[in-house]
């Protein structure tokens, strides 16, 4: 360890006379996100702003890890926090294209108050040269290494074999302190280990300002908007379907409700084009192979026309939905819900159009009325009844099937693994690290205040909270393998849907199917890039 020099911090850049000297500038971040992280984390502390008072070493490295320069001593840096000028000292290094990575010491200040963005060195003797520029963007706890920023191509796959040394190796030691896997629980999927949940996080895992914001906006919007609904109509009966169109009041209403969502053309459009757009499989040999569930007795006379049942199977036109994941799910008091069957088809004559034929909105058959088939020839309430608890129980499925659990809670361990075993230089980091910001985060949020006691979904989900675990267990132990659930067209055309190749399967051609398609752009886009970083690596 080189003689530490101390240099104050200054507005100005110091200017040292002679051809190896740099000025070095330290840019403090200026998200100032305290006001959240007191209301969530009151012990973080009150600091209105990333500053830090702390005393800051600063040490330069070379590829092999060695020392470049003298250590160099920050006082208060970052106090120009949310200015404009960063915070700017001089040092003089040998040369400047050497230095791989620097270190942020902080001493003392606990509280994690100094965010810092980047550092960058230039010359002092030629200021307009390119800068050599570390980005950090994370808060300094205690250590903070920032790596140079590879340009290019070449740069980043150099950057995979420099992912080996000894400071990658040291940042990463240091991360798999922080990040650390929770699988106590074999039945749920692994998850960081936050012991008192978001509070607990890694702090570069809690939101800053503008996504604070976001959060907090979005659903302040939505409680306005119900507020102003009740509001307006506190002293209304609901008489019609029509009232319902008065609790969007501040937010649009979904085009679908604008639509005839009655009717069975949007019913089955539903399926292929809502908020729900996971459970719709095509049974038959054509389809996923699955017969028709024995505990739905759909008979012949349930098929338009002449149709039989078996004709109506072997020839690919028939789809189901099968909430079955929701049976004997706990409820909470008063409230209800069902775990409808629903079969629907593409009629082979008509114009493409999925349309529901047969509900049965309990998944144990009776013997006596009381869990029927309803079709399109039953009272028009019953259907409309029928049809509703489809889309109810459908969109409950999706929210805590493929949304919460496979989007939100499988996706944490890839990356608590990503944080553990990548340094930030390293391609596929740079890859995953925008899709994954923040997504820590509202995991631990949405396990306190979504589907923790008293959450968002205790309040209007028909399930308790164990309810809703059970689902996600359900669920979990249903994922046997990630990749292959999660590939698109491999996932679509498992529920019979699709060719594998992104094209719908021929009796969907027409019936506006469009996830498929922009998800198979997408898809292939996504392949391509990702495909040329890992190749990278
Ligand atoms: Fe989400």
């Amino acid at each position: 360890h080189s003689k530490p020099v101390v240099v104050e911090t200054s507005s100005q850049p110091v200017p040292i006379t002679g051809a190896a000297s740099f000025s070095i500038f330290v840019k403090t971040g200026t998200s100032g996100r305290s006001a959240f992280r007191s209301a969530i984390a009151g012990k973080l502390g009150d600091s209105q702003d990333a500053k830090t008072t702390a005393e800051i070493e600063m040490c330069l490295y070379d590829e092999n890890g060695r020392e470049i320069g003298e250590v160099v001593k920050l006082r208060g840096a970052g106090a120009a926090s949310g200015s404009e000028a960063p915070d700017i000292v001089s040092l003089c290094v040998q040369d400047a294209r050497d230095i791989v990575a620097v270190k942020l010491c902080k001493r003392g200040d606990p509280g994690y108050t100094w965010f810092v963005d980047s550092v960058s060195i230039v010359r002092a003797d030629d200021p307009n040269a390119t800068p050599h520029t570390f980005p950090i963007f994370r808060w300094v706890s205690d250590v903070m290494f920032g790596f140079r920023t590879p340009r290019g191509r070449d740069e980043l796959a150099a950057t995979v074999r420099a992912s080996a040394g000894p400071l990658h190796q040291q940042y990463l030691q240091e991360q798999s302190q922080t990040y650390i896997l929770d699988s106590s629980d074999a039945t749920l999927p692994p998850r960081l280990r936050a012991p008192e949940g978001y509070s607990s996080l890694p702090v570069d895992e809690r939101f800053n300002d503008t996504k604070s914001n976001d959060y907090v906006e979005s659903r302040n919007e939505v409680l306005r908007s119900l507020m102003l609904g009740r509001l307006l109509g506190a002293f209304k009966r609901w008489n019609s379907f029509d009232d319902y169109d008065d609790f969007f009041v501040t937010v649009d209403k979904p085009a679908l409700i604008d639509e005839d969502w009655q009717s069975d053309a949007t019913f089955g459009r539903a399926r292929l084009q809502s908020a729900a757009l996971t459970s719709l499989v095509r049974i038959g040999p054509h389809g996923n192979g699955a017969a028709l569930p024995s505990n739905f007795a759909v008979r012949d006379e349930h098929i338009p026309g002449t149709t039989t049942v078996q004709q109506a199977l072997d020839a690919g036109s028939l789809y189901l939905v099968d909430t079955r994941i929701l049976d004997n799910v706990p409820l909470q008091d008063k409230r209800y819900t069902c775990c409808p069957l629903c079969l629907l088809w593409v009629d082979p004559a008509g114009d493409g159009a999925l349309m529901p034929l047969a509900i049965q909105l309990h998944q144990r058959p009776t013997d006596d009325l009381t869990n029927p088939i309803f079709t399109p020839a039953s009272h028009p309430a019953d259907w409309l009844y029928a049809k509703m608890c489809v889309n109810h129980a459908d969109l409950w499925l999706f929210q805590l099937t493929d949304h919460l659990t496979l989007t939100h809670l499988c996706t944490e361990p890839l990356i608590v693994a990503m944080h553990r075993h990548l340094p930030p230089t390293h391609p596929v980091f740079k890859l995953l690290r925008p899709h994954t910001k923040f997504q820590l985060g509202i995991n631990a949020l949405a396990r306190q205040t979504l589907i923790g006691p008293g959450g968002l979904v205790e309040a209007v989900a028909p399930y308790t909270i164990e309810g809703v675990q059970t689902v996600i267990r359900r669920h979990y132990a249903g994922v046997t393998s990630w990749l292959s659930a999660l590939a698109f067209p491999h996932a679509v055309a498992g529920r019979g849907l699709g060719d594998g190749s992104g094209a719908a399967a021929a009796g969907l051609a027409n019936a506006g199917f469009h996830y498929l398609d922009d998800g198979s752009a997408l898809w292939a886009a996504l392949r391509t890039y990702v495909g040329d970083v890992v190749a990278l690596a």
